[in-house]
Formats: structure tokens, C-alpha cells, sequence
């Protein structure tokens, strides 16, 4: 039963042989057969959005290693790219959207999405893969939210966006009617996710910590928490990230999430003292840089930092941010066997 798979039972505090384990961007370049299936697939687009590559993109990282959970092979950007900002990746420069929303009129231009028209190809992904995995392993949907996808959609490219910070301060009306058009359409597309078939769902706030305290609560942290309520009646868990979240960790656990992600910053024994007292799971935090150590120091690491979140029910094994393309294959097997064995010898 996928009820019973350990990512599922860590999220609702229950307890496991050993902590589960999945990384974020596991499906990436530092995988050699990621890279030759995108070298045969032309493009990361292409990659993306031909639902039989992106289904057996998002394996590769489990069979290699066999990981405790598969997540969908996509991007946060697919929602701005169905709204028609056209989304490309370049080699080495990043991303780019080539239609930035900056005015009132951009944004009146915003269609409202029909997720099984315009996000077909992701749903058609996430359908294949749940009759590939048969309920042996979990698999995670996830979107952006609301900020970190108006970030990239009023700058249209990566970096520290200055015009979307600057439009905190010059248009705030604008920027929130942006991010309650973002809500709707996150909200649906995680719910067809959960249809279509994923066992979890997580909201990457990758830019929230760009934010001030204030800001952040009501740019990012009050939408976020529209969202999981949202998806309340899916009874799909929530995994809730936000880079940077600092001092405001006891807030996002308070959204009603299952499960926080914490950066390489957080330290593990003060969330865990949190996440106790909230009765939230976490999920986290080994810094990918880590993974640049001799394979010895790696397991180490990874077994130490373990120890620090201690063995009470509800940890993931995680990075505290995704895994960097040039990070050697080696460390990467070091880490999942340091977790696979973690408490048998
Ligand atoms: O985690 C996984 O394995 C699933 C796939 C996944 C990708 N992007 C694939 C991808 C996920 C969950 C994402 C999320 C994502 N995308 C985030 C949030 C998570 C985070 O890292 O904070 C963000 C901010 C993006 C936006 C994005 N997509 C950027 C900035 C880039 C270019 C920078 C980079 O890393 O190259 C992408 C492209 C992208 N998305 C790649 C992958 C594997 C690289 C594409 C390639 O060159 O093959």
C-alpha cells in the first residue's frame, strides 16, 4: 500500500525504520543519463512537455539510487509559459520568459487557465507515471507560489529581481492582484495534480525570503496558506519551502501544511523543537555544497546531521537546496547509503 511508503508515513508523524529520502532536483545534470536524454530530446522544453521523456526523467534518479520518493519531472514556470510568457532555458545564462509582465495592462492580458487544455502534458506525465509506479513509490507534484512565480514573471528572467522588488513598494495593488490570479491557478493546478495521481504536493516559495518580515506575510506566507487550504479536500499532503525563511519558520508551520522544507541555514535541533510543538513534519537540510567533500566526509555529514534532527517520528532527508549540476555522482551515493543505513549499524 503507498500508505504505507515511508515519505507518506514520516509526513503524517508516524514512525519509520529510517528516514526517507528524495532530493530536490534529483532529476537533473548531474545525472549522466538526465544529460543524454536531453542531448536526444533537443531541448529542456521538449524534455518537459513530451509526457513519455519527462516520465522516464523523473525515474532516473530512483532506479539509480532508489530513492523513497519520485517527483514530477517539470518546472515552477510551466504556469507562466500557459499564460503565454514563453518560457525558454538557455545553456548557462538561466532562465527567461519572454513576455515580463510590468503594468496594469500586462496583467489584464493574464488568461485564466483550463489546467486539462493548457497543462495537459504535465497531468499526462504524472498519469504515466503513477501506472509505471503502481503504488510502490510515492510521487510528488509541486508548483511555485504566487511570488516566487510573479519574481520571474515581472523580471522575465533570474538574478535578484529588482523590478519585482521594486514593485512591492511602487505598485503594491498591482503585484497583489498578480498574486491572486497566481492563487487561483497554483490552487487548480495542484488539485489536478492530486487527481491526476501524485501522492504530495509541494510549493517551492523559492524567492519569500527576498521579502521583508511584513512583505512576507503578505505577499507570500498569506497566500501560501490560501493554497493548502485549498487543497485541504484533496487530503493529499503539503510540503511547504521557503529559501531563506529565517525567523519566520513558526509562521509557515502554522499554514496547516504537513511538512515545512528547511535551507542548509536552519538549524535542525531548534526546528525540530518547533516542529514538535506545532506537530508539523520537516524535511531537510543537507547543504548541497556538502556534496563537493571526499565521499568519507560526506557520509559523516550526512550521519551527523541525522543525529541532529534526532529519530522522533516526521524527518525527511533532504537538501537545503536543490543539488548542483557539477556535483560528483560518488557523493550523491555516499549520501543515499549514509541515510539507507542510518540506525542498522
Ligand atoms: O526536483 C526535480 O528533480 C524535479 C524537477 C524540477 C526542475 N525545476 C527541473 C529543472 C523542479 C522541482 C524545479 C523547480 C524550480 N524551477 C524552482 C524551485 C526550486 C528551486 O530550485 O528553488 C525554480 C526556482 C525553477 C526555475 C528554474 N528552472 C531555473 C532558475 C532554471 C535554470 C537554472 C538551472 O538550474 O539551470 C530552471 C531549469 C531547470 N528546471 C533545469 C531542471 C533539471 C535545468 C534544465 C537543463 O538545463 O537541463
Amino acid at each position: 500500500m503507498i500508505s504505507d511508503a515511508r515519505l507518506l508515513k514520516a509526513l503524517r508523524l508516524e514512525p519509520v525504520d529510517r528516514p526517507p529520502i528524495w532530493f530536490m532536483r534529483q532529476a537533473g545534470r548531474y545525472l549522466p543519463e538526465y544529460r543524454a536524454l536531453r542531448a536526444q530530446a533537443g531541448s529542456f522544453r521538449t524534455l518537459l512537455q513530451t509526457p513519455t521523456l519527462a516520465a522516464q526523467v523523473s525515474l532516473q534518479p530512483v532506479s539509480r539510487f532508489g530513492l523513497d520518493a519520485v517527483i514530477l519531472f517539470s518546472d515552477i514556470l510551466t504556469i507562466p509559459d500557459a499564460m503565454g510568457l514563453d518560457f525558454q532555458v538557455q545553456e548557462g545564462s538561466g532562465v527567461r520568459l519572454g513576455r515580463p509582465v510590468r503594468t496594469a495592462e500586462d496583467a489584464a492580458r493574464l488568461p485564466c487557465l483550463d489546467m486539462s487544455r493548457d497543462l495537459d502534458y504535465v497531468l499526462e506525465t504524472i498519469e504515466r507515471l503513477r501506472g509505471t509506479l503502481a503504488g510502490q513509490v510515492p510521487l510528488i507534484g509541486f508548483a511555485g507560489s504566487p511570488w516566487t512565480l510573479a519574481c520571474y514573471m515581472i523580471e522575465g528572467c533570474g538574478g535578484d529581481f529588482p523590478t519585482a522588488r521594486a514593485m512591492v513598494y511602487r505598485e503594491p495593488a498591482l503585484l497583489e492582484g498578480l498574486l491572486e490570479h497566481l492563487t487561483q491557478a497554483v490552487s487548480e493546478y495542484l488539485c489536478a495534480q492530486a487527481r491526476a495521481g501524485a501522492d504530495c504536493l509541494m510549493v517551492f516559495d523559492t524567492w519569500g525570503g527576498l521579502l521583508t518580515a511584513a512583505d512576507y506575510r503578505r505577499f507570500s506566507l498569506a497566500f501560501l496558506h490560501r493554497i493548502v487550504a485549498t487543497l485541504r479536500p484533496t487530503g493529499k499532503p503539503v510540503i511547504l519551502f521557503t529559501l531563506g525563511i529565517g525567523d519566520w519558520l513558526p509562521q509557515l508551520m502554522d499554514t496547516g501544511a504537513a511538512a515545512v522544507g528547511l535551507d542548509w541555514r536552519c538549524d535542525p535541533r531548534r526546528s525540530r523543537f518547533l516542529a514538535q510543538e506545532k506537530r508539523v513534519a520537516l524535511q531537510g537540510n543537507l547543504d548541497p555544497f556538502c556534496l563537493f567533500a571526499p565521499p568519507d566526509r560526506v557520509s559523516q555529514l550526512t550521519k551527523a546531521l541525522l543525529q541532529s534532527f534526532g529519530s522522533e517520528p516526521g524527518y525527511i532527508f533532504n537538501l537545503g537546496h536543490g543539488i548542483r549540476p557539477d556535483t560528483p555522482l560518488e557523493a550523491v551515493s555516499a549520501m543515499v547509503a549514509a541515510v539507507q543505513h542510518f540506525g542498522s549499524s
